[in-house]
């Protein structure tokens, strides 16, 4: 067996090997955030089928920042509790657990009406949903939330924090000249559209202190006129000099983290340029999530330096096990086909499961 399985320490946690589930929005929390018994079979699911790290679906910062029905709460000290559950739940199966953290900022699509306006770096002409840009003292009222959030995480026990600075949220809208218009000290230069990442972390570590593992989830690809690599790589420099312990490489804004190519297009990796990019640019480690189906292309990966860590996302939905699959021997491709039927029911339904292995389950019972 390759590294891959072997424990490490990788952005300051044990882990007893280098898989990571992908923060995944799963739909089981209460309206107001809270965990529930079907959220903890999850994470029990997942921790026994042997992935290293778990990361928790985007949990909200604050109700403005609400992107998705059935969100974990990390808003309020009242859902420390329960959050708690979820920390246990992870370590009695041998995996270690970071919470991702979030504000919608605009984003509010896979909230269901009445949705309330959201709040944005700019108000963008033509942006379907409506929003407004926020205030100065709204911007530092959510740097608060975060930092706010990232103690809660700690108290509750997790082995980390996770920033969600990706996929079109309130990070990506700020580092993004496609969605940042402000002309003030928080838009405009790039180094002024990285100015609320930064000023995050320094919230957090004042929250968390030094030692406590801060990651965050950063959209390093961007569609035309988005943000270039280059900058991207500077807003991450600028982040890893403050403290951040370790980067997972996504999409950000114009373009998508879900993407559907088929499985044929297996070594048609996602993010796989950019996270050998972040590896260049930076010493913390990487993580690269998208796409990831084989078990040989994931040692590649590693092998070839171009991340430190393999993060999924689809395929845990699928096969929660199939990291313990994969180190007994059977190497078989992971079944997710990407046809993101699982973002669909979600959404929906507000039901968490892959509906290929549902409906062939129920096949299997009719026959
Ligand atoms: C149902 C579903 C929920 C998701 N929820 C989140 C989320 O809460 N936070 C996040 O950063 N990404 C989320 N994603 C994106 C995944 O973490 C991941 O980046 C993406 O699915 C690509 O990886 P994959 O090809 O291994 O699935 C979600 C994806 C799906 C399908």
């Amino acid at each position: 067996m390759t590294c891959l399985f072997e424990p490490c320490v990788i952005g300051g946690i044990e882990l007893r090997n280098r898989f990571m589930r992908s923060a995944t929005w799963d739909a089981s929390a209460t309206d107001d955030g809270q965990v529930t018994d079907a959220s903890v079979r999850i994470f029990e699911d997942l921790a026994r089928g042997g992935v290293g790290l778990i990361v928790t679906g985007y949990a909200f910062v604050s109700e403005q920042g609400k992107a998705a029905a059935g969100q974990y709460g990390i808003a309020e000290d009242r859902h420390i509790e329960g959050l708690r559950r979820l920390v246990k739940a992870a370590h009695d199966g041998g995996a270690r657990i970071g919470a991702e953290i979030a504000h919608a900022g605009n984003n509010l699509f896979l909230l269901k009406d009445p949705r309330p306006v959201g709040l944005a770096p700019s108000q963008i002409e033509g942006f379907p949903l409506a929003h407004r840009a926020m205030t100065v003292a709204e911007i530092e009222e959510t740097i608060a939330d975060f930092a706010a959030a990232a103690r809660r995480a700690r108290e509750a026990g997790f082995d980390a924090v996770q920033l969600h600075f990706a996929h079109g949220y309130l990070g990506s809208q700020f580092l993004s000249p496609l969605t940042n218009h402000r002309s003030d000290d928080w838009g405009g230069s790039p180094e002024n559209r990285r100015r609320f990442h930064v000023e995050t972390l320094r919230a957090i570590r004042k929250a968390v202190g030094e030692e406590f593992p801060v990651w965050a989830k950063l959209g390093l690809q961007e569609g035309e006129g988005g943000l270039p690599l280059a900058e991207a790589l500077d807003a991450l420099k600028a982040m890893a000099a403050e403290g951040l312990s370790a980067v997972e490489v996504s999409a950000g804004q114009g373009t998508t983290g879900v993407r559907t190519e088929r499985p044929e297009d297996d070594e048609a990796l996602f993010f796989r340029v950019e996270s050998a990019a972040a590896k260049q640019a930076v010493d913390i480690p990487v993580a690269v999530v998208g796409g990831i189906r084989n078990v040989a292309t994931a040692e590649a990966i590693v092998a070839a330096g171009d991340a430190d860590m393999i993060s999924l996302a689809r395929p845990l939905i699928r096969e929660p096990n199939l990291i313990a699959r994969w180190q007994r021997g059977d190497r078989a491709r992971a079944k997710c086909i990407r046809d993101n039927k699982c973002l669909a029911a979600a959404f929906a339904e507000g039901v968490f499961a892959c509906q290929e292995e549902a409906l062939l389950r129920q096949q299997e019972a009719a026959t």
